[in-house]
C-alpha cells in the first residue's frame, strides 16, 4: 500500500531517506486534484513504469479556482483515490491540507504570459496563475526527475513546459494522451456533475473533434472554415453552450489567420483544436492536436 503523507516536512524526510538508500533513484511525479479516474491512472502507471519511485499528489488547489467556480463542490473521495493509487503503482501519496500548502497569505505568484492569455486562460482569469504557483511549489517539495501531465489539458502542458524552461526547473515534463470512455467522452472528474441527458449530449465534443480531424485533410480548407464547421456542429446540441472552439498553434498557442490554409499552417507547427463547452453549470474541455500526415 502506498505511504500516505500529509506534511511537507514528512514528505521531504521520506524522499531524502529513499534517495540515500538507492543512489540514482528516479522520481516520477503525478500532480492531481483527486477524485481519480483512469486518466489519472494512466499517468500513475506510466510513471511507475519509468521511475523507481512514484509520488502522487492530491490537492484541490484553491488558488486556481475563480470566485464563482466549483471549488466548494469539487468532488472528493480519499478512500477510493487511495485504492486507485495503490492499484496503479504509486509509492507515496502526498495529501496536504490547504493550511499546509498555504499557511499564511502568500505574496508570491508564478505568472506565465502569452500562452496563458487565450482559451482557458481567457475564460478563467487567474486560473493559470494558480496552476503555475502550485505546480512550482509541488516541484520544489517533491524535486521529481519527471512529471506527468495529461494532454486533455493541453494548454496546462504548454504553460508548465514554458515555466520549466523559463525558470530552469530540473524536471522533464512528460505529456500523456487523453483517456476516453468507450463512447469517446474524455475522462474527467467533473463528468459526475452531468445529468443523464447532458451526459448523452456531451459526446458532441469528442464526435466533433473526430469529424474535424477528417475535415482538416480536405484540400484547401482554411483555419476559419474548420472553426466555422466545428462551431456549427457543436451548436446543434441544444444543451451545449460554446465557451470557445479555436484552432491555435501548439505549443506556442499563437493565433492562426482565418484565411490560412491548414496544410500550409501545419508546415510550421502542429495545431491545437481546443473546445470548451458548458452543459448547465458544468464546463467540459477536450481537444485534438493536428499534425502533418
Ligand atoms: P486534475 O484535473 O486532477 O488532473 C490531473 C492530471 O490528470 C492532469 O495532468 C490532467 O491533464 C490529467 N488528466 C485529466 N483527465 C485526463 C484524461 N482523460 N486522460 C489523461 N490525463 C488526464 O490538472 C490538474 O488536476 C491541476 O491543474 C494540477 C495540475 C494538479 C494543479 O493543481
Amino acid at each position: 500500500t502506498p505511504l500516505v503523507v500529509r506534511t511537507i516536512k514528512e514528505l521531504r524526510e521520506t524522499l531524502a531517506r529513499r534517495r540515500s538508500e538507492t543512489s540514482g533513484l528516479k522520481t516520477g511525479f503525478v500532480p492531481t486534484m483527486g477524485f481519480l479516474h483512469d486518466g489519472h491512472g494512466s499517468l500513475i502507471r506510466r510513471s511507475a513504469a519509468e521511475n523507481g519511485l512514484t509520488v502522487l499528489s492530491i490537492f484541490v488547489n484553491p488558488l486556481q479556482f475563480g470566485p464563482t467556480e466549483d471549488l466548494d463542490r469539487y468532488p472528493r473521495d480519499e478512500e477510493r483515490d487511495l485504492k486507485l493509487a495503490q492499484r496503479e503503482g504509486a509509492d507515496i501519496v502526498f495529501l496536504p491540507s490547504v493550511q499546509e500548502m498555504y499557511p499564511r497569505r502568500a505574496l508570491t505568484r508564478v505568472l506565465v504570459s502569452e500562452v496563458t492569455e487565450s482559451l482557458c486562460g481567457a475564460s478563467r482569469p487567474g486560473h493559470f496563475d494558480g496552476v503555475g504557483t502550485v505546480v512550482s511549489k509541488l516541484f520544489h517539495i517533491v524535486e521529481p526527475t519527471r512529471a506527468y501531465f495529461g494532454l486533455k489539458d493541453a494548454q496546462q502542458v504548454a504553460v508548465v513546459q514554458q515555466m520549466v524552461d523559463d525558470l530552469n526547473f530540473n524536471v522533464e515534463i512528460v505529456a500523456c494522451p487523453t483517456l476516453r470512455e468507450q463512447d469517446g467522452l474524455a475522462l474527467s472528474s467533473r463528468n459526475v456533475y452531468l445529468s443523464p441527458q447532458q451526459r448523452v449530449e456531451a459526446l458532441v465534443l469528442s464526435r466533433t473533434l473526430q469529424q474535424a480531424s477528417h475535415w482538416s485533410k480536405e484540400a484547401g480548407i482554411t483555419a476559419g472554415q474548420l472553426e466555422e464547421r466545428v462551431r456549427l456542429a457543436l451548436s446543434r446540441s441544444p444543451l451545449a453552450s460554446i465557451d470557445y472552439a479555436e484552432l491555435r498553434r501548439y505549443p506556442s498557442l499563437e493565433a492562426i489567420e482565418p484565411q490560412q490554409q491548414l496544410d500550409e499552417a501545419l508546415q510550421h507547427s502542429p495545431l491545437l483544436l481546443a473546445l470548451a463547452v458548458r452543459f448547465g453549470n458544468t464546463r467540459l474541455i477536450d481537444n485534438a492536436i493536428l499534425s502533418m500526415k
